[in-house]
């Protein structure tokens, strides 16, 4: 609105135009004129007034008309229209009213009423247009605000979604005890949760290892990386655990040992650098390339990865206290059936052998990595149970009564009483108490038949055997390594052919020897 607000004045009488348009001028309005219906029409188009004083008696089109069009073009403006007429006919006012006028004053007018009436439609109109701006200006808070709302959901949402992964990652990284296995769900995570081109992890298995070898990664060319090491103490390595954060490589200001490594790796498509700290100890260094959709990290992004490496780092070095604590607890029982077996100068060596024999079984089989490891658990655990029978039985020179051989006969079941505790042999527990069953039930202590006894137990049970028939007795020579694959062959309600076919391969191959 230009001043106090415009005015288009509609009459064919130029005395009532110029009486009008001098009085509204004096009062501050600026005004436009028009002497019929087609140059009104014409002039509100181009002039758009914030009020229209309009005569019902115009040549060409009628005031009725021009208010009617007028409503009809300006559907959201709502100018104010004052209607003049010398007929006083109350129909004639009621059409006007209908046509959308706002008000009929009838000639001769007062000026005084007429500018009172201006004044008001004008102040009406205006609070009207201020209201509506306010509501526009509200629409598009609100908007913005749904908008500002649907960006912190979506963020949220993802949020959790990183959150629940990192838990899930959490659970299986504490899940996993292969090293291996461990690294390849790093990696893929990584991948998937970050969408990175490439990732990979270097890695010291040993407490006192001094590089960090390259141990895994995705996206990467893993024949030239096998061949990269990085020490442990100083370069890198060092300037990493000193920083203890995520390092873009290529802006970083290292020291010159560290440079060389640093544009080393840049050179192999990776940004940035993090290491695996545990209790204040390097014990590995991931590395990633950008993202594939060629973006760059937001902040969010960088804090999971240091999220998922710091479950990664947690979860290694449970699973390498973890290998510790099972070798040492292997060491010292195998140390207790040593024990047994030194007082038994036919039976010495045999554990080892034993558990050599159903290794090597089990490889050729290509038993899966977790059933390879509780087979050799439990070829070396199989007669843990002589521990409880006594020693004068195991070594008397002549035959055995019916009740020593009774005792004898426990100790798959003393064997397995013995280990059943320890959480992680408990896996090994079924293939020491069934080393002694047969395939056609006729074995000890459960009577299992066939496919009853499992693969492993039946592993152990040909290497026992061979071992026991190529080894001396008291009362008999080693049979010869051939022999003793014709004794197994020929007896097969006792031992799984398959087993048996296995171990022969492996004699004939000379990976058995004497
Ligand atoms: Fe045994
Ligand atoms: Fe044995």
């Amino acid at each position: 609105m230009s001043g106090n607000g415009s005015i288009l004045v509609v009459d064919d009488d130029p005395n009532v135009i110029e009486i009008l348009t001098e009085c509204l001028r004096s009062k501050g309005y600026e005004t436009e004129s028009a002497a019929d219906g087609d140059e009104a029409l014409a002039k509100y188009d181009r002039f758009q007034p914030d009020l229209v004083v309009l005569d019902v008696a115009l040549p060409k089109k009628n005031g009725f008309e021009v208010c009617d069009t007028i409503r009809a073009r300006d559907v959201h403006r709502d100018v104010p229209v004052i209607m003049i007429s010398a007929d006083s006919i109350q129909e004639s006012m009621v059409r006007g009213l209908r046509a959308g006028a706002q008000d009929y004053l009838k000639k001769p007018f007062s000026l005084k009423e007429m500018l009172v009436k201006i004044d008001n439609y004008l102040t009406q109109a205006s609070r009207k247009k201020n209201l509506r701006e306010q509501n526009l200006q509200l629409e598009g808070e609100v908007q913005r605000g749904h908008a500002d709302y649907t960006r912190v959901n979506r963020e949220l949402k993802k949020k959790v979604l990183d959150m629940r992964s990192l838990s899930g990652l959490s659970q299986d990284l504490n899940r996993l005890r292969d090293p291996d296995d461990l690294i390849r769900v790093f990696c893929l995570t990584v991948i998937g949760q970050l969408g990175v081109s490439s990732v990979a992890l270097f890695y010291a298995l040993d407490e006192i290892d001094d590089y960090l070898s390259y141990a895994g990664g995705s996206g990467v060319s893993n024949s030239v990386l096998q061949s990269v090491r990085l020490s442990r103490e100083i370069a890198l390595s060092k300037y990493l655990l000193g920083k203890h954060e995520c390092i873009k490589l290529a802006e970083e200001e290292f020291p010159e040992d560290a440079k060389r490594e640093a544009n080393f790796l840049t050179r192999f498509g990776f940004d940035y650098g993090y290491p695996l700290v545990v209790k204040s100890r390097l014990i590995g260094i991931v590395f990633i390339g950008g993202k594939v959709n060629r973006q760059e990290y937001i902040s969010d992004e960088i804090d999971l990865f240091k999220s998922i490496c710091t479950s990664a780092a947690t979860g290694l070095e449970n699973a390498r206290l973890y290998g510790e604590l099972q070798a040492t607890y292997l060491s010292t029982i195998k140390v207790l059936v040593s024990t047994i077996e030194a007082k038994d100068s036919y039976t010495r060596g045999h554990t080892d052998r034993v558990a050599e024999y159903a290794r090597m079984i089990a490889e050729e089989m290509r038993l899966s990595k977790r059933d390879l490891e509780i087979v050799c658990f439990g070829a070396a655990l199989h007669d843990i149970g002589k521990l409880g029978v006594y020693e004068n039985i195991l070594n008397k020179p002549g035959e055995l009564t019916e009740k020593e051989w009774d005792i004898v006969r426990s100790h798959p079941e003393v064997g397995a009483n013995i280990i059943k505790n320890m959480k992680f042999l408990e896996s090994a527990c079924d293939l020491v108490r069934h080393h002694h069953e047969r395939l056609d039930g006729k074995g000890y202590p459960d009577h299992l038949k066939g496919n009853e006894i499992s693969v492993g137990a039946r592993i152990v049970a040909v290497a026992d055997s061979f071992d026991a028939m190529t080894s001396d007795r008291p009362y008999r020579r080693a049979y010869s390594l051939e022999e003793s694959i014709d004794q197994l062959k020929n007896q097969s309600e006792k031992f799984d052919q398959e087993v048996v076919a296995y171990i022969e391969k492996l004699v004939l191959r000379g990976r058995i020897r004497r």
